[in-house]
Formats: C-alpha cells, structure tokens, sequence
C-alpha cells in the first residue's frame, strides 16, 4: 500500500541536494501507492548521524518541510551514501508525524526503516523488545522491525560477533511473520542499504557506465546454522562464516555505481531500465557499489539465478502530458491502450488469435472442469464483464470470484480447475493470498496482468500481458478496458478448436477491429458529459445504474468510478433485481443511469425504464447511435456507436468514466489521489 524508494551512489559524487531531489521525486512516482504522509532519511554532517524528516500529507508536504531547514547544508558531497524513503497509506496508527517512515530504532537512528506491508506478530515482538527496556515512539508495526534490527546488533556485538548486514538482515526477517517490502539503513553500516521482500514488491535498478561482469546474480544460500538461538542468546561460534555471492563488478574491480530500489519500476525508469525483480525472501545487500543477494529461507529446488530485466516503459508513458490528471490522460488513451492489448496477437484478416503466453497451456484449459476466474474491485467487474462470452465460445463452467470472499470460504478448489487472476498491478495481497491457495491444490493458474515483472505474473502458471501501459491514477481506466479485450481473446484462442463458432468468432474479431475508432467516436462526447455532470447531476446525493445481460458489469464498473473518485453515493443495480426491491428508491429526483444498448435483453431493459418511468423517474439513457428517438425527448441519452453485443461493454463505460472525472473535478477532490484509498493494495 505504500511506495518505498532507496538510493545508493558509489563513487558518483552526489550532493545532499541532489541526493534528497532524486528520493523525493521517486516518492512523487510512487504516491498513488499511498499519500498520506512521506519522509527519508539521509547522513547527517557527522559521521555516525542520520537525518530524518517525515510530515504528514502528500511528498510536496515533506519537500517544503525539507526546504524550510536553514542549517541542512545542501552542497555537502557524498562519494558514497545511501538514503531510503517512503509515502504512506497508513494500516498502523494514524496519519500522524509519529507514524511516518523511515521508523527509527532508537533517538540516534542507528537503524533506520521504510516499509511496505503488515507485520502481523508485531505485538509479540513489541512484547518481547519492551521486555528488554526498549520503549516505542509510535503506533506502527514497522517500529518493531527497526529495534529490532538494533537490538539483534546490540546482542550480536556484546558477544563478540561482527556481523555484516545481510547477516543481521537475516537475524531479523526470520522472527518477521506478514508481508514486507523494506529498506534499511544504519549508522553502523555507512553507505549501505539492505533490502527484501515477501509479499510486497521490490525491484533494484542499476547504473553505471562500465559493462558489468555478470548480467545477473547468482543467489547465495547461507549457511542455516548461523543462528542467534532466535531473540534470545548470541550467535554460535564459526556458523558466521559468509561466502561471497556473485554480484555487479567490472573485470577490473569496483567501479562508480548508482542502485535505485523501488516498489514500482515507474519511479526507477528514467534512471536506469537495468532492473532486477527481488523475489520473496531474497535479502538484497547494497555495499560498495555491489549488490550481494541472500536467501532468508532455502526452499529446495528454488531459482538461484536472478536476472537484469530491461524495462521497455517510456518515461513519457508515466508523465501526464496536457492533461491535468493522470485519470483524464488515462482515459483519453484507451483507443491505443486497447490497441496495444491485441498488437500482434490478433489476425484481423484470418480471423485467428495468438496468445504466446498461453500457448502450451491452451489444451490443458480447454480440458479443465471449469475457469474460476477471481480478482478485485475494477479487476473484478472485467471477469464479470467477460463471463457470458466465456461460457459461450468455450462451453466450459465459468465461475467469478471476489479474491477476499473466495478465501474466506475456503472455496473448493481441484487439480483440474483453471483459476484465472485478473489484476492491473499484479500485487493485490487479496489475489495473491487466492492465488497461492490455488497452487498449493495443484490448479493451473493464469494471470492476466497489467504490470510485467509483478508477483502475480511470476507466481502464475502462465498469462497474457494486458500491455495497457502504466497506470497511475488511483482510480483504474484503460486496465479496465484492456482486461476486458484480453479476457475476450482468451475466450476466443480458447475456442478456435470450434467450428460452431467459427461465425460467433468472426463477428467478435471484426468488432475488435472497429474498437478503438469507437473508443475515439465516444471520447468526442466529453463536452456533452462534462455538461450533463454541471446540470444534472450536480450536488446529487446518490445515483443509481442499471444493466443487464453484458451490461450488468458496466453498471457495477460505473458505480464505483463514481463513487470512489467523486465521493457521491452510487449503486450498479442489475436491472431484472429492479422489481425485487430497489424500485423503492425510485422518485422524481433520484437519478438514474439506464444501459439500455441494443442486444438479446434490449426488450428487458425497456421495460425496467418503464418501471422508473410510471414512478416518476428521470432516467439518464446510454442506448445506441439512433436510438434516443425511441426515449421520451424529456429525458437525456447518450449514444454510443453500436459494436458486438459481448464488446459494448467497453464503449459503454467511457461516459461513466468520464462522468465520475467531471464530477469528482465539480467537488474539488484530487482525482489521482481520492482519499482513504491506493492504487495498490498490498495488504489484506
Ligand atoms: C478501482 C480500482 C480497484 C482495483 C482493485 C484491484 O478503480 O482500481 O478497485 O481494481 O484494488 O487491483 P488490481 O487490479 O491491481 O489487482
């Protein structure tokens, strides 16, 4: 839920000015992952003093707190040095000062700490460590890992032993239970950063313009009897001993290196676009311009080998342009983002589909007793959205899950299952725990994934790439759209063994072509939306939207745009549950938003707008390109180029995406950033 950002330079001379520029703007990449309050820490003028700043609020907060220290001397150079930051979404105690991060071991910082994730046995380390005479300044859960951190170095050192940081990295993360992404910096270990994972990503770049040695890191395995008996005792004579990992190095030795760690590639890329991925439980150890990776646990058979991975995201991809939000920008890139999710996998003249990450597992999914598909929020709506064209082209049991409820079950899950997780960031902690229970049944898992790189692409069997392109803004857009095109060309690789449905197919596929020209046709109608939002639907309470059919996700989709962006009460309703209850809502001011595009229940849906008509209603109608002449001229339509019954979807939730933008602007609320949420929700 928070972005967490560390810089090492080794031998490139960096101011402190510099070096405070480069982690705030890493921040500022990463706040969508949480804003609400930001800090860092630095080396001070003297040795063995760390500086910590932290407020309360968005990175511009912390930058102008930082900008208002007369005495923090901004030309001091450092050859070598490493600062760690953090934005926040907070879980453990308030947004307050106290509560930020870095988190601090003590009033000198020796051991300093940005963290992303839930330390679930907090309270029992809390316990032991207040045993021990240590106190706590704060209401976090990450406190505990920086005394932690101390108090291990403070056994450690009384019994003689001398450990490096990765040694002492490791003490600590194994008394750890929950989910972590951290950074740590120490007095005692100068210029040196200590990283790792479980659970919440982490990625490393590197820079430097010499050719490395190596182009990966070979994983060092350390020797499991190292060991301080757990909390209590020191550690035992020569189980200490620390073999060298291979790492970054020239032939010739040492040479100058920057590593910038990060929980998103986007704050790292225009640095470096050399990355490597932490995996869970890697202990990463930045030190004299190497980086050294361990291994928390051995699990047998597991990878030793991590690789430099070379970004192919633009800078200019996570910038926002001439727009003023990034959702707007967002929005307004559909056409190509679509466009993108189908390049090179759909044959638009033979009518065929290629998925290459799907191919070797195509006859197993085809064989399977039924697709559970499971993902969250926005995620959630494009299985719903894809469900019935699922079941259609593949004639296979299609079952939709919520990541949280699925869990909370403990749904049954067989070998000859497919599960299928939909995710724009591939981090959700909801999926992911779903996830892993579905390997641990032997299921075939596969992911549909906006983000390379993510935990849920490489915990997945196999998996499309959405390749929408990085989204920033809170509220997910053209993830939204390009799930949906991605999800309807696996239902459609699926069944290309078919021959009764070779037409179906045909007809999807040339929809798929016209897609992102409709797109730009309902772009156009921004003005329209942006006006109806000033008149009608200003200063409304609450909105209800009503679909059925393939439209009965588009209604849900809108709802929570709107309601998570503009803060105004909507509902999606399913329009055949009208009768069955919500129709006591219906009065002459409620608005109501009616998907009335044409397809097999376009007789259905009319009568649901009968029904809020004879009850007085105003019903707002999105129908298709022609059709308002079939409306009352006294309420207002909004129509939509008509395409494929199972496509309409993605046309029909542009105005409501739209909607929720102008009415969120209307309200003054910040639209990349609305509040009490993240883009990613890393914890459950
Ligand atoms: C809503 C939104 C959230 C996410 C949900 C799942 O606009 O963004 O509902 O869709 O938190 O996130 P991912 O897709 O990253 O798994």
């Amino acid at each position: 839920m928070c972005g967490i950002f560390g810089y090492v330079n080794f031998l490139v001379p960096k101011t402190r000015g510099e070096i405070i520029n480069t982690l705030r703007e890493g921040l500022q990449r990463q706040e969508y992952r949480g804003y609400d309050s930001a800090g860092l820490a630095i080396d001070g003028d003297h040795e063995d003093e760390v500086l910590i700043y932290r407020q309360v609020g968005k990175v511009k907060e912390l930058r102008k707190l930082i900008d208002e220290q007369k005495n923090l001397n901004l030309d001091a150079v450092f050859n070598a040095h490493a600062g760690i930051a953090h934005t926040r979404w907070a879980t453990h105690g308030e947004p307050a000062t106290r509560n930020c991060h870095p988190q601090v071991s003590d009033p000198k910082h020796q051991f300093s700490i940005v963290h992303n994730g839930i330390i679930t046995n907090y309270k029992e380390l809390k316990q032991f460590l207040s045993s021990k005479g240590r106190t706590f300044t704060s209401d976090t859960d990450t406190e505990c890992i920086a005394q932690l951190f101390k108090y291990l170095y403070d056994e450690n050192t009384k019994a003689g032993a001398h450990l490096d940081f990765s040694q002492l990295a490791k003490l600590v993360l194994r008394e750890l239970e929950g989910a972590y992404g951290l950074l740590v910096k120490s007095v005692h270990y100068p210029a040196e950063v200590v990283a790792s994972r479980k659970g919440s990503p982490l990625l490393i770049g590197v820079k430097t313009d010499k050719k490395l040695k190596v182009d990966f890191v070979d994983v060092e395995f350390q020797d499991t009897s190292m060991d301080v008996n757990g909390l209590m005792g020191p550690p035992t004579g020569d189980s200490l001993r620390h073999s060298q990992s291979r790492a970054f190095l020239s032939e010739d030795g040492p040479i100058p290196t920057e590593f910038f760690i990060a929980s998103d590639p986007a704050a790292v890329v225009e640095h470096t676009r050399k990355v490597l991925f932490l995996e869970d439980d890697d202990i990463a150890h930045v030190c004299d311009g190497e980086l050294h990776i361990h291994r928390a646990t051995h699990t047998t058979g597991e990878s030793t080998i991590r690789q430099i991975q070379t970004l192919e995201m633009e800078l200019a991809q996570i910038m926002k342009g001439k727009f003023e939000h990034f959702m707007l920008k967002e929005i307004y890139e559909q056409p190509d983002s679509i466009f993108n999710t189908m390049r090179g996998r759909v044959d638009f003249e033979n009518f065929t589909i290629n998925l290459g990450g799907l191919r070797s597992s195509l006859t197993t999914i085809r064989r399977c007793r039924r697709i559970i598909m499971i993902a969250c929020g926005t995620s959630y709506h494009s299985c719903m959205a894809t469900r019935q064209i699922f079941e259609e082209l593949t004639e296979i049991p299609i079952s939709v899950e919520l990541a949280s409820d699925f869990l909370d079950r403990k749904s049954p899950v067989f070998r000859d299952d497919v599960c299928v997780f939909v995710s724009q960031s591939g981090e959700t902690a909801d999926s992911m725990l779903a996830l892993q229970y579905c390997n641990e049944r032997g299921a075939l898992t596969v992911g549909i994934v906006n983000s390379v790189g993510s935990s849920i692409s490489r915990m997945t069997h196999c998996g499309v790439h959405i390749n929408a392109g990085p989204e920033i803004g809170v509220a997910s857009t053209k993830a939204y759209t390009s799930q949906y095109v991605a999800l309807v060309m696996m239902a459609l690789s699926l069944s290309d063994d078919r021959i009764s449905k070779k037409e179906r197919r045909k007809e999807i596929i040339m929809g798929l072509s016209r897609l992102s020209k409709q797109i730009e046709e309902v772009l156009a109608l921004n003005d329209k939306i942006h006006e109806m939002c000033d008149t009608i639907l200003a200063d409304q309470k609450s909105l209800l939207l009503l679909g059925r059919g393939f439209q009965h996700a588009t209604a849900l989709e809108g709802a929570l745009k709107i309601k998570e962006i503009s803060y105004m009460h909507s509902e999606g309703v399913l329009a055949g549950e009208l009768k069955h209850g919500v129709l006591a809502l219906v009065d002459d001011k409620l608005p109501i938003i009616v998907l009335a595009t044409r397809d097999s229940l376009f007789p259905k849906v009319m009568s649901s707008v009968q029904q809020v008509v004879a009850r007085s209603g105003n019903p707002i109608i999105i129908c298709n390109e022609g059709d308002a002449n079939k409306f009352d001229p006294k309420y207002q339509t909004i129509e939509i180029p008509s395409t494929v019954d199972c496509l309409q979807g993605v046309l029909n939730v542009i105005p409501l995406q739209l909607m929720s933008y102008w009415l969120a602007l209307r309200k003054g609320v910040d639209v990349d950033f609305p509040r009490n949420l993240a883009k990613s929700v890393t914890v459950e």
